[in-house]
């Protein structure tokens, strides 16, 4: 029989992102380079393209992302998952349920850009499908950026 995590057993929800969401997603950002002010969250938020979703456990706000929809491409601008709630499947969870938006809004392919040093983004990302596709040399201060792309139709 499988083993199951014990965070399997936990209540996920998803749900849009509002402003009142802005102070707990500035506390669990922990994003490095990537990092957002509440003026990013908050256009983010007021814009129709942009579809930003917050993943809640137990009722509790603990990851976020926000993609990108245009005509037939998404784009992941952004995805987290607070600190302490890591390896406990709630990043694939949300990519799940992003992915199921794009596919929603008829987009046929996912984008999105991860830092070269970023291995655990890159593990999820690859878990789900996604090929590098290109590379951004210093893209982030750090260093270069892989460009990824997952897509379900050819276009
Ligand atoms: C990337 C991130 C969203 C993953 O969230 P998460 O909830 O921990 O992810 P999951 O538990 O669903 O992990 C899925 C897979 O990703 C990979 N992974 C996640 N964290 C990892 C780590 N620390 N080291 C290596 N691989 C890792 C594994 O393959 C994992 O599968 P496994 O647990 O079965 O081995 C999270 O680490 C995060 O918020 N990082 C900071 C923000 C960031 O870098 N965002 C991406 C920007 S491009």
């Amino acid at each position: 029989m499988m083993m199951r995590n014990k965070s399997d057993f936990l209540r996920k929800n998803f749900r849009k992102t509002t402003k009142a969401d802005i102070p707990r997603l500035f506390e669990i950002q922990d994003a490095g380079e990537n990092f957002w002010t509440a003026e990013r969250f908050s256009k983010e938020i007021h814009n129709d393209l942009s579809h930003n979703e917050v993943v809640l456990l137990n009722e509790i706000v603990v990851g976020f992302a926000c993609l990108w929809i245009l005509a037939d491409t998404a784009d992941l601008h952004n995805i987290f998952v607070a600190p302490n709630y890591r390896r406990r499947q709630i990043g694939s969870a949300l990519m799940t349920h992003m992915e199921g938006l794009a596919r929603e809004k008829q987009a046929m392919r996912l984008l999105l850009e991860v830092s070269s040093g970023n291995q655990p983004a890159q593990n999820l990302y690859n878990n789900f499908g996604f090929q590098a596709v290109g590379i951004r040399k210093k893209y982030y201060q750090s260093g270069d950026a892989i460009l990824m792309e997952k897509s379900w139709k050819s276009v």
